[in-house]
């Protein structure tokens, strides 16, 4: 749970979390999800089980495969292999039957701009023909905290209220899953805040959520378990904790000296180091620890420091996240991974971004 920069808001979020009971039976389960065009794997042989009562992350870079898997999933795109079950049902030979068991929020910009909230709900409760009276539109509101916007015309609503009233029209068949593509991108982070305890009210409600997103922090703080896409493939799928637990390290430590005041195999020897690189950025050096006991190796770290009468700037400790979990997996960092690729495989990649010897 790194990364967030209003602890107010996180504690508040994972209160909610916490109060969920466990997970249930599986309710969607692919696998083998392949989806071609022309030579490129766009989802490349994926296996997926969400249980009931969850909210599921699919994580991953622009261009991951996350969209097209949530599609073939939600039954709107023909997978070219595999097979997916969603609430018992054969989704690739029998996709209209699941259109009603599901729900999927509408990208925001296809909503009638000129019905108010209330009458938008109340046509696609007419749609699905189930009750669409006012105390019906009324909850329907009030799931998404969009009461005072019951008369309000769609293009008077911001972005995050648009998203909200997306999310509930998808709710309004009662489905057992709901679908969310990116339904945070583009918010500003209180807007995107007050969408995630939204999302954790749908599914406390009891229904299932599927959602993806790019952004590390949300998936953190927001899924019970996360699955990490990168080029079309599934590279990790897990509670976010757990993918942590299973790195060779608990914290990075930063700091900054001067240039070639420190090397890098005295501070690979440090305690509970696990991984060091040296950096040059000008007249500085920057150094960058993965360690198994941030406090040990931080200690380990200022006594060398005085030991050699030099002076570190900057230091500061961070909890690993899923971000390290990325760069183990692939080697790339996550934020930067809009770089092209290179020819070296990743294991070598990986030594060189962590300044080891390979
Ligand atoms: N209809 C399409 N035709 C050709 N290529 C596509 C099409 N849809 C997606 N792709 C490609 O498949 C890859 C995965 O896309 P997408 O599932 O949209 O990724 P994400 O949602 O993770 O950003 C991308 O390289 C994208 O360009
Ligand atoms: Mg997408």
């Amino acid at each position: 749970m790194a990364n967030v920069s209003d602890p107010g808001a996180l504690a508040k979020v994972h209160q909610v979390t916490t109060a969920r009971t466990n997970s249930g039976a599986p309710i969607i389960e692919a696998r083998g999800l392949t989806k071609r065009y022309g030579e490129l794997f766009a989802v490349n042989g994926i296996d997926l089980t969400v249980f009931e009562g969850e909210i599921f992350g699919i994580l991953g870079p622009n261009g991951a495969g996350k969209t097209t898997t949530l599609e073939m999933i939600e039954g709107m795109r023909k997978p070219d292999g595999g097979t997916i079950v969603v609430a018992g049902i054969d989704v690739v030979a029998d996709p209209r039957r699941l259109r009603q068991a599901i729900g999927a929020q509408l990208q925001s910009t296809a909503l009638f701009d000129y019905l108010s909230a209330a009458e938008l709900i109340k046509l696609y409760c007419a749609l699905y023909e189930v009750d669409d009276s006012p105390a019906r539109i009324d909850e329907l509101l009030g799931l998404v905290d969009l009461g005072e916007k019951r008369n309000a015309k769609v293009n008077e609503l911001s972005g995050g209220q648009k998203q909200r009233l997306a999310i509930t029209l998808a709710l309004v068949n009662e489905p057992k899953v709901v679908f969310l593509d990116e339904p945070t991108t583009g918010l500003d982070p209180a807007a995107r805040r007050s969408l995630w305890g939204v999302v954790q009210g749908v599914r406390d409600r009891g229904t299932t959520v599927v959602l993806t997103t790019h952004y590390m922090e949300e998936a953190e703080v927001l899924c019970d378990r996360v699955a990490l896409f990168d080029r079309g493939r599934l590279i990790a799928c897990d509670t976010t904790q757990a993918l942590i637990r299973g790195l060779n390290m608990s914290a990075t430590i930063k700091a900054t000296c001067e240039a070639g005041s420190l090397d890098q195999a005295e501070l690979a020897a440090l305690p509970a180091v696990t991984g060091a690189t040296v950096s040059a950025i000008g007249s500085q050096s920057e150094l960058s620890l993965t360690t198994t006991s941030a406090q040990q190796s931080m200690i380990g770290l200022l006594e060398l420091a005085a030991r050699r009468s030099v002076t570190l700037g900057d230091l500061r400790s961070s909890q690993a996240n899923l971000e390290d979990v990325f760069l183990s997996l692939t080697g790339r960092s996550y934020a930067s991974d809009t770089e092209p690729a290179t020819d070296a495989p990743a294991s070598s990649r990986r030594r060189r971004r962590r300044g080891e010897a390979a």
